[in-house]
């Protein structure tokens, strides 16, 4: 049934050849040697942002660090106790309602002060300045590690009064506006940044972080010399971690010989219409509802649910990413667990086990298609880095819990990589809010004055102006 060639006519197009992904490789690299230049970064989609994070922890640094974690729909508060290699940490996740996330600037931040305070309460450390760092998993250009002004919303943000400013700015207003407690904003960081810092704590190989959750983005070292925009010191090392915004590949249009009439509806429906196209390929936020909308056509096309639609599949967004990881894990012939979701979960009570099947079928190429398109990113940095082995740090809901992501990477990498390089793809569990508190810690270090380097490895690095 799968094999059905009216099946294979509706969805072909989320199929990629060789010949499509050499291309998509040979278009990545293209823009981040944009994003990267200083004549063309001005237009260039892919920001290529330099983060000021300069290499990994010494791992001597020591105590207590809170650390901030906000780019989804849940919002994490942690409190980090470093002892050189050794982490203990304690967290709290809130939810960000959603008439928080597109209301306004100061209501968000009173949101995340007010969460922050209950945390602290609950820990017995209201009395205490404690050094934070600060995850803001959004597209900021960095004025220095403590202070990043949001470039624009994405994955269903829009809080008003917020793109343009210091978001560490407006986390210290809202903390003041309080007046009960008060923390030391040493560093706001991105997700991937984090990610790689925290993977990199325990892998000297690790120099690439990605993250494949709700969003899709990536950070990598670059070599300082091909930063045209950097303006800290040129001092060792001559390294620093860019924060990619890959997730804007694409909005200029370079790739739509691969995208469907289902990537061109989920953009014209988004409240960020144009923009995080590659984004709205590969991540959490997107899939389910990718996948919504070929069950929609097969069903119009009379292929599934004979030909009749269910109600509850007209609603946007009713389809979650999660089924994606549960129906794909669901090897068994007779597919149980796809029926079981479109009957009970759905509640399509007519949908018969073939449906299953077309169902299942569907989202394995939206969920491939995802892999491989994030798979092409890291092949092209790694292609580019030329360094002989590279781990590649990894968070994010899609890569965690999907069955069939990480293996498809792999295969995909492989397929493309330089022959003279090696690669490891690995889970770096808790990563974006561990990272940020011990980018936080060698930041406190050197605010202190104390020696933060260590012979081998040297530390992150605030800027210093040339
Ligand atoms: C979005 C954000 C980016 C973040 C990614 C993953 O792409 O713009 O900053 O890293 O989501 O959370």
């Amino acid at each position: 049934m799968v094999t059905n060639s009216k099946v294979q006519a509706i969805t072909a197009p989320l199929c990629l050849s060789d010949e499509q992904l050499r291309k998509c490789m040979t278009l990545f690299l293209a823009e981040m040697k944009k994003g990267l230049g200083k004549e063309t970064n001005a237009a260039a989609d892919v920001k290529m942002l330099p983060t000021y994070v300069r290499a990994i922890p010494s791992g001597q640094e020591e105590g207590k660090f809170l650390a901030l974690d906000l780019g989804g729909t849940n919002f994490r508060v942690l409190l980090i106790d470093l002892k050189g290699r050794s982490v203990k940490m304690s967290s709290k996740i809130f939810n960000v309602p959603q008439e928080i996330m597109v209301g306004t600037g100061a209501a968000l931040f009173d949101h995340i002060a007010e969460c922050m305070y209950r945390f602290m309460y609950a820990e017995g450390i209201l009395d205490q300045v404690l050094p934070l760092g600060f995850t803001f998993s959004f597209p900021c250009r960095q004025l220095g590690l403590a202070s990043a002004k949001l470039i624009r919303w994405t994955k269903g943000f829009s809080a008003s009064n917020v793109e343009g400013e210091d978001v560490a700015k407006l986390l210290k207003e809202a903390v003041k506006r309080r007046g009960d407690f008060d923390v030391d904003i040493v560093a706001v960081v991105n997700d991937t940044t984090g990610t790689l810092m925290s993977c990199g704590h325990s892998t000297p190989t690790a120099f690439i972080g990605l993250i494949l959750g709700t969003g899709c983005n990536a950070c990598y070292m670059e070599r300082i010399e091909n930063v045209e925009l950097w303006d800290g010191d040129t001092n060792e090392p001559k390294e620093v971690i860019i924060n990619m915004e890959c997730g804007a590949f694409g909005d200029n249009g370079v790739l739509d010989f691969i995208r469907t009439e289902f990537d061109q509806h989920i953009d014209n429906e988004s409240i960020n219409k144009g923009n995080q196209k590659y984004e709205k390929m590969t991540s959490g936020m997107y899939l389910g509802e990718l996948v919504r909308l070929v069950l929609l056509k097969l069903t119009e096309a009379g292929l599934l649910f004979g030909g009749k639609l269910p109600a509850v599949l007209k609603k946007k967004d009713v389809f979650y990413t999660k089924y994606l990881s549960e129906i794909e894990a669901d090897a068994d012939e007779t597919v149980t667990r796809s029926h079981k979701i479109l009957r009970d979960e759905l509640g399509i009570s007519y949908a018969t086990k073939e449906d299953a099947e077309l169902v299942r079928y569907v989202c394995s190429l939206v969920s491939s298609r995802a892999a491989i398109l994030a798979a092409i990113a890291m092949v092209t940095i790694m292609n580019h880095m030329k360094r002989p082995m590279t781990t590649v740090g990894i968070d994010g809901s899609v890569y965690k819990y999907h069955p069939k992501v990480h293996t498809i990477m792999t295969e995909t990498i492989n397929r493309f990589i330089d022959p003279n390089l090696k690669f490891k793809l690995m889970l770096s569990e808790d990563g974006s809010g561990k990272g940020a508190a011990l980018i936080a810690a060698v930041a406190a270090y050197q605010k202190a004055g104390k020696p933060a380097l260590s012979d081998a490895k040297p530390a992150a690095t605030a800027p210093t102006k040339k």
